[in-house]
C-alpha cells in the first residue's frame, strides 16, 4: 500500500535515539533544551517552547490569550478537530469561518463575515504549508492564532509561518515534515505571555524546589509552587533526540517533498478534470505537507485507487458539520471541497516509482 502521509527516519535518528537510552534520561532534559534551541534558530523566533504534541500547543494558545469567558474565537472548518477543541476546553466558542477554495485557507473576507461583538480572537491554519494571506487579517486588531501544523519550513514576507500572530503552534507528528514521534510546540510574540507558558507546560507548576533552594537555603527541595491550574503537556528527551536529527535532515527532506510537489504540479497541471493546489507566491517559501487536488467523482476514484493500493484520504471533514459543535452558517466553500477534495500521497519516503504510480492511476480514472 502506498500511504497518503509520512515521515522518514533512519540512522541519523536511530544513532540520536541510542544516545539518549545510553544516558538512561528518557524525560524532559538537555535534548528538549537543545531541540528548543535548534528550532527557535532555524526558524528565527524569539522563543520556542517544545511541548507533548500540536493538540495540546493549540490549548495553551488559547489559553494564553485570557480571552473573557465565552469569547467568540473564528476557526477555519477546514482544519483538524483540535483547533475547536482547544476553545471549547478553554470556555469559549468556536465560530466556523469558511476557506478559500484554492488555498484552502480562511481569508480576511471569510473571517470577517463570521465577525461579532463577541469576537475575542482569531485562528488561522496555514494549510498544506501554503502561508495565509495575514498582513489584512492582523489588522483586523484582534489576537491571532497561527496554527502552523503543516508549515515548519514555511515562510511569508522572509518571516516564519507562526512567527507573526499572537501565538504560533507547530506539529512534529508521526507524519509532519519534522517528526519527533509525537510532539509540538508554541512561539508567543509577548514575553510575558512566553514565560507563562512555560509554568503552564508542567502542570502549572510555577518553580520547582531545585529552583527555589538555590535561591533560598533554608527551602525544602521537593516543595513547588504552583501559579496555575493546567494540565501536563512537558515533552521528552526520546522524542527531541528523533528531532534533533530530523532537524539536521530537514532541508534533504524539504527538498524530496517539494520535487515530488512539483512532479505531481507538472503532470496534473495539463488534466483538464483535476483541479491542483496553489503554490507559494514570490514572497512565500511553501512547506508541501500534503498534496491536495479537487476532482470530480471523488469518491469513486478514492475508492479505486484503494483497490490498486493507492491510499489517499480527505483532509479535512468540515468543522462545522459536526453535530457536537452545534449549528452553524452554511460554508460553501468547504462543503464543495468536501464533496471533491482529495490529498493524495505525499512524502519523502516515496521512491520515484510510486510517485509515477499515483500519477498514472489518477490520471486513467479521471479521464
Ligand atoms: C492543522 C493542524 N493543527 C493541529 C494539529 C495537531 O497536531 P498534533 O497531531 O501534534 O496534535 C494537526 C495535526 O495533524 C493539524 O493538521
Amino acid at each position: 500500500m502506498i500511504s497518503v502521509f509520512g515521515s522518514h527516519v533512519g540512522p541519523d535518528e536511530l544513532r540520536e535515539v541510542e544516545q539518549c537510552i545510553d544516558a538512561q534520561w528518557l524525560g524532559q532534559g538537555a535534548r528538549c533544551a537543545a531541540f528548543e534551541e535548534g528550532i527557535r534558530a532555524r526558524l528565527g523566533l524569539d522563543n520556542f517552547l517544545f511541548v507533548d504534541s500540536g493538540s495540546n500547543a493549540l490549548f495553551m494558545a488559547v489559553e494564553l490569550l485570557e480571552l473573557p469567558p465565552g469569547s467568540e474565537v473564528i476557526v477555519p472548518t477546514f482544519t483538524w478537530v483540535a483547533c475547536a477543541q482547544a476553545v471549547l476546553l478553554a470556555g469559549h466558542r468556536p465560530v466556523f469561518c469558511d476557506v478559500d477554495p484554492d488555498t484552502q485557507n480562511a481569508t480576511v473576507d471569510t473571517i470577517r463575515d463570521r465577525m461579532t461583538s463577541k469576537t475575542g480572537a482569531i485562528m488561522v491554519v496555514h494549510y498544506a504549508g501554503k502561508p495565509v494571506d495575514l498582513e489584512p487579517i492582523l489588522a483586523l486588531g484582534l489576537p491571532v492564532i497561527e496554527d502552523a501544523a503543516h508549515a515548519i519550513d514555511s515562510r511569508q514576507g522572509g518571516v516564519a509561518c507562526g512567527a507573526r500572530g499572537d501565538v504560533g503552534i507547530y506539529s512534529f507528528d508521526a507524519v509532519k515534515n519534522l517528526t519527533t514521534g509525537l510532539g509540538g510546540g508554541l512561539t508567543v510574540r509577548d514575553a510575558a505571555r512566553a514565560e507563562r507558558a512555560k509554568k503552564l507546560r508542567y502542570c502549572g507548576i510555577g518553580k520547582s524546589g531545585f529552583q527555589a533552594v538555590s535561591t533560598d537555603p533554608n527551602r525544602r527541595w521537593w516543595e513547588y509552587d504552583i501559579s496555575d491550574v493546567f494540565i501536563r503537556m512537558v515533552p521528552a528527551d526520546v522524542n527531541a533526540a528523533i528531532g534533533l536529527a530530523q532537524l539536521k535532515r530537514l532541508d534533504d527532506l524539504q527538498a524530496r517533498r517539494r520535487a515530488i510537489w512539483e512532479r505531481y504540479q507538472a503532470a496534473f497541471s495539463s488534466v483538464d478534470a483535476i483541479r491542483t493546489p496553489v503554490d507559494a507566491a514570490a514572497d512565500e517559501r511553501h512547506s508541501y505537507f500534503t498534496y491536495f487536488i479537487r476532482i470530480p467523482e471523488r469518491d469513486r476514484v478514492a475508492r479505486a485507487l484503494l483497490d490498486q493500493e493507492i491510499y489517499t484520504t480527505l483532509r479535512f471533514h468540515p468543522l462545522h458539520l459536526n453535530a457536537k459543535y452545534g449549528a452553524s452558517a452554511p460554508l460553501p466553500n468547504a462543503e464543495a471541497l468536501n464533496e471533491c477534495g482529495l490529498n493524495i500521497p505525499l512524502h519523502p519516503r516515496l521512491s520515484d516509482d510510486d510517485v509515477e504510480q499515483v500519477i498514472d492511476a489518477i490520471v486513467a480514472l479521471v479521464r
